[in-house]
């Protein structure tokens, strides 16, 4: 069953600006966050779209970690760390949470997903009773895999339905036929119950129609649709009229 507004997970996330101090140093002189506006999640999945160092990441990151996620991503189990980068965004950031509570929950970013690995390796190395976790990531070594086998291998394995899922650029490392499958898979999941916040580049990722697309921009954020996305628009001309297009970048 699809979640619904009565149903979802996570409602809302609101800056406690009154307690900022100071918006000239990162993070809090990102556009997204001078200009910060409640964001309303959809039920179903909710997109942070934008150009590349708008904050998605960052907003994201603090969004995970005030719900109780390891910077570096995993489940609510996870609490290695490698490097200890991650902004103080969390502490400013107020979470409506819903009357439901998700059953499964994961984090994951492209940028760590490497050392998420690594940590289920160690942990397969030290705990013996209630089976390995790797098990629940299909069994195979995820440094064993492709990148992107190793990706895929976490969203079809490992997430399990009634689920909380916020994605860092999950496309990453995914062939365009294996996005179209990731985008199957986010379908199965949110039919299951599932919430969705998702930080994309990918126009084919961002295409499910239950979802609200949230643009950050020069200018704060605001809601798109999916047509009018630089994303969408520059693969359609690509795709249209390709030599035309090369014509001008080339000039
Ligand atoms: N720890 C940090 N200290 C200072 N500045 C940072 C830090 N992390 C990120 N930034 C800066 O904050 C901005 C937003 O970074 P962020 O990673 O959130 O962008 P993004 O929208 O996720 O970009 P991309 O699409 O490339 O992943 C960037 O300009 C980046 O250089
Ligand atoms: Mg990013």
């Amino acid at each position: 069953m699809k979640l619904n507004r009565d149903s979802q997970y996570i409602r809302a996330v609101r800056l406690k600006r009154e307690q900022i101090s100071s918006f000239d140093t990162f993070p809090f002189h990102l556009p997204v966050i001078r200009n910060f506006k409640e964001i309303q999640f959809h039920p179903n999945i909710t997109y942070i779209i934008g150009e590349n160092g708008m904050g998605k990441s960052t907003l994201l990151e603090g969004i995970a970690i005030e719900f109780g996620f390891n910077p570096e991503g995993g489940t609510l189990n996870f609490n290695f760390a490698t490097y200890d980068t991650h902004s103080n965004l969390d502490q400013y950031l107020r979470l409506v949470k819903g009357i439901n509570r998700a059953r499964d929950h994961f984090f994951f970013r492209a940028e760590t997903f490497y050392n998420v690995a690594t940590n289920i390796e160690e942990m397969d190395q030290v705990l013996s009773y209630g089976g390995k976790v790797i098990d629940s990531y299909g069994g195979k070594s995820l440094h064993e895999q492709s990148h992107g086998e190793s990706f895929f291998a976490t969203f079809t394995k490992r997430f399990q339905g009634n689920g909380l899922y916020i994605l860092d650029e999950p496309e990453a490392a995914l062939s365009p036929l294996r996005q179209l499958s990731m985008l199957s898979r986010i379908n199965e999941l949110i039919h299951q119950g599932s919430q969705f916040i998702i930080s994309t580049h990918s126009p084919i990722i961002m295409a499910h129609p239950d979802a609200n697309i949230i643009e950050l921009t020069e200018n704060g954020m605001q809601e798109v649709r999916l047509e009018d996305t630089h994303h969408y628009s520059i693969m359609k001309q690509f795709f249209e009229d390709k030599d035309r297009l090369l014509h001008h970048l080339f000039q």
